[in-house]
C-alpha cells in the first residue's frame, strides 16, 4: 500500500500513559511547540497559548490542586480521583503543555484541538510520546487552580482546553494494536 513519513507517523502515534523520568531536550520541547504554532487556525488570529511546564514540583503541585478541585465535584467519579493518593492526572510525564485560548473567540477549540494534534504528530516524529490530558480542561476555572496557573503563564482571559503530555514512553510496553472503525467514512462518486 501506498505510504510515506506523514502518513506513516500519523499511523504510528499512540497516547502514552507510561514515562520514563527522561526529560526531552530543549530542542525538542522547541521544535514541538513551533510544529504548535504553525497550526490551521480560525482567520489565523493566533490568540492561543502554550505553556510549557518542565518543573516536577510545579507539575505535582497542579495535580494537587486538581484533584483539590475534584474534592468539591458532586460526581462520585471525580470525587474518587481526588482521595486516590497515586492518582496522577498526566502520568507522570517530564513535560506538560497547557493549551489555553480566548474563549470569545469562535474557533478556540478548534484552533486548540489543530495545535494539539500536530504537536502529538511532531513528538512521535521525535520518538517521544504524548497523550492529551484533559483534566484542566474542566477545572481551570477553580480558584486555586486558576491562580496557579496564573502564576505559571496561562494569559488572565484563557480557558485550557486541553493539555499536552510529553515523555519517553516505557520502552518495556507493547503498544494496543489500534483498532480503527471501518463504518466511519463515506465517500460518494
Ligand atoms: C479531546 C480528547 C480528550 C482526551 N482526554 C484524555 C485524557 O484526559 N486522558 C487520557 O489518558 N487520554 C485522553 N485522550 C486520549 C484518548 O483516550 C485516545 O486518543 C483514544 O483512546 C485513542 O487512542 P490513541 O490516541 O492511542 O490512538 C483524549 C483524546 C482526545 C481527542
Amino acid at each position: 500500500m501506498k505510504t510515506n513519513e506523514v502518513l506513516d507517523c500519523i499511523k504510528r502515534r499512540r497516547s502514552i500513559r507510561t514515562y520514563t523520568n527522561r526529560q526531552i531536550s530543549e530542542e525538542d520541547l522547541g521544535l514541538i511547540l513551533e510544529a504548535a504554532t504553525y497550526a490551521p487556525n480560525g482567520m489565523h488570529l493566533e490568540t492561543w497559548h502554550f505553556t510549557a511546564i518542565q518543573n516536577t514540583k510545579k507539575l505535582r503541585q497542579l495535580n494537587s490542586l486538581i484533584k483539590k478541585a475534584f474534592s468539591k465535584s458532586d460526581d462520585p467519579h471525580l470525587q474518587e480521583r481526588s482521595k486516590n493518593e497515586a492518582y496522577c492526572c498526566y502520568y507522570h510525564a517530564s513535560t506538560l503543555i497547557i493549551v489555553s485560548n480566548e474563549p470569545l473567540n469562535w474557533w478556540a477549540s478548534m484552533d486548540c484541538a489543530c495545535a494539539i494534534e500536530n504537536m502529538f504528530l511532531a513528538a512521535n516524529s521525535l520518538g517521544i510520546g504524548s497523550c492529551w490530558i484533559n483534566q484542566l480542561g474542566t477545572t481551570c476555572d477553580d480558584s486555586e487552580v486558576r491562580s496557579f496557573i496564573t502564576s505559571l503563564g496561562v494569559p488572565k482571559n484563557h480557558k485550557v482546553y486541553g493539555c499536552v503530555a510529553l515523555g519517553y514512553a516505557d520502552s518495556t510496553l507493547i503498544p494496543k494494536k489500534k483498532n480503527v472503525k471501518t463504518t466511519t467514512i463515506t465517500i460518494i462518486k
